[in-house]
């Protein structure tokens, strides 16, 4: 761990123009989290004296989201905002933080739009910093295709000497494979120096940070190019086809890192989780699943195909069949759902409790083994233990203004095609009778039958009587 001597500075007040968004580009999600959170939690790990993000297009909302989710994130350092506001440039970025080069002595500057790096990297690059007693450090990568980035020029010695933008590179500097990874490491002293030096580059006369690496290094100070063949650390993201890219890349290290921990993934390609999800061990996950926000999945579950959670917990040996949907909801152990189970928002669903196909459950609670088997709807309702529940039960909870509860106390059966009309309770083993329309209380281990009695009014029947 690099503790406490340096500080890291991430520049993300770029217009992002090739996003054609009206988010700014930091906020774009990657894996369920804003590319900028990935880079803060990156600086994060190396336990920094503080943190720096230099806003400008969209800062407010920037700030706002960041400063809302810093402890969600883990990050612990101090994070001060510097507010960009002439957007010339990845150096006047840096400028906009003058106050914070001031106070820092080595200074670690990051792109705010690389969100594959790589915690390890950056402590390598501190680590190299420090022994070498330079001035600056660049990650230097090779990529297969570099249009687009900065290319490293190297002297005939094979020494750093400049950089050289995509706009401003001849025919033989594009051919330059090793590229500006878009992160370094600064001398502080030495940068601010640089930084009074710079001229206005290339079509959009903007003031290149990367001009900075050259003047560091006629200054007599060693500038050093760190290299790395994880060249898909160093991806940016410029465009939608870029971000495309990048979500591809870290979805296959999320998915690799839980088949690590012993979790099966029958169709990896085509498997969706967020980088904050948790799943325990001999889980199987088949194909077409999303595992977003949130998430917790205990030990032992089977997720069939098309199952879709969002900020849920489902506890150990679970089983959710095809195309089950659960969204802000929580699953004791051993519970079945679906196939085609709906849970809303705050729904509970208790040990061993089965809610089957076509049922939608809201802000309800489930109790330890009950069933809603079949096609049914269950809102805002406490329900207790060992209920079963008739195909098709609905409960009407709204009266168009307001929603009421429905109470199922343990042990109470249900016919089929059932209504309750809320507020209404049922006490334990109660029996409601097939197609009831239930309005009333209804008393324990009593038998509710709430519909009228059979009339059959003999030749009115479908046959034509003459
Ligand atoms: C930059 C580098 C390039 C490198 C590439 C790596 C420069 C001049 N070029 O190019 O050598 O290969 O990153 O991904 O730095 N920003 C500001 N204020 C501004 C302009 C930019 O804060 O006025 C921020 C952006 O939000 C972004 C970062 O600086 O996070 C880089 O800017 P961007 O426009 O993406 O630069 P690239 O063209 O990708
Ligand atoms: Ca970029």
């Amino acid at each position: 761990m690099v503790a406490k001597n340096i500080a890291v500075l991430i520049l993300a007040a770029g217009k992002g123009t090739r996003m054609k968004s009206s988010l700014p580009k930091p906020l774009h999600s990657v894996c369920g989290f804003p590319i900028l959170a990935h880079i803060l939690k990156a600086a994060q790990a190396l336990n920094p004296a503080a943190i720096g993000v230099v806003i400008g297009h969209g800062a407010e909302q920037v700030k706002e989201v960041v400063s809302a989710n810093l402890s969600a994130w883990g990050i612990t350092a101090p994070v001060d905002f510097f507010v960009q506001t002439d957007l010339s440039g990845s150096a006047s970025a840096v400028k906009a933080a003058l106050p914070f080069l001031q106070k820092h002595k080595t200074v670690m500057i990051l792109n705010g739009d690389t969100p594959l790096l790589k915690p390890q990297t950056l402590q390598e690059m501190a680590q190299q910093f420090e022994a070498q007693k330079a001035g600056s450090l660049v990650l230097g990568v090779d990529v297969p295709n570099p249009f687009g980035y900065g290319r490293i020029v190297r002297d005939s010695k094979g020494q750093f000497e400049k950089i050289v933008e995509q706009s401003d590179a001849d025919t033989a500097t594009q051919k330059i494979t090793e590229i500006n990874s878009g992160m370094y490491v600064f001398d502080s002293a030495s940068l601010q120096k640089a930084l009074t030096q710079l001229k206005p580059q290339g079509p959009k006369k903007e003031f290149y940070l990367t001009d900075t690496l050259s003047i560091i290094k006629k200054s007599g100070l060693p500038a050093i190019v760190f290299t790395s063949n994880d060249f898909e650390q160093a991806l940016g993201v410029n465009s939608r086809g870029q971000l495309a890219e990048v979500f591809q890349i870290m979805r296959a290290r999320i998915n690799q890192f839980h088949m690590d921990n012993g979790v099966t993934l029958i169709n990896p390609q085509d498997t969706y989780i967020d980088a904050g999800v948790k799943i325990g061990a001999d889980t199987t996950i088949a194909s077409g699943c999303y595992l977003l926000g949130n998430t917790q999945i205990g030990a032992n579950c089977t997720l069939e195909s098309s199952v879709y959670i969002n900020d849920s917990k489902i506890a150990d040996n679970v089983t959710l069949k095809l195309g089950t949907y659960i969204e802000e909801s929580e699953v004791a152990e051993t519970c079945q759902l679906g196939p085609y189970a709906h849970l809303r928002p705050k729904s509970v669903l208790c040990k061993g409790a089965k809610v089957g196909n076509f049922s939608e459950i809201k802000k309800a609670v489930i109790g330890e083994g009950s069933k809603v088997n079949h096609l049914s709807y269950i809102g805002d309702t406490q329900m207790g233990a060992g209920v079963n529940v008739g195909a098709g039960t609905i409960t009407c909870n709204y009266d168009g203004v307001h929603k009421h509860q429905t109470v199922i106390e343990d042990h109470v059966f249900i016919g089929s095609n059932v209504n309750f009309v809320a507020p209404v309770t049922v006490h334990e083993y109660a029996k409601i009778g097939a197609g009831s329309t239930v309005t009333k209380e209804v008393s324990a281990n009593g038998l509710a039958i709430a519909r009228s009695r059979q009339v059959v009014l003999e030749n009115k029947g479908a046959k034509k009587n003459d």
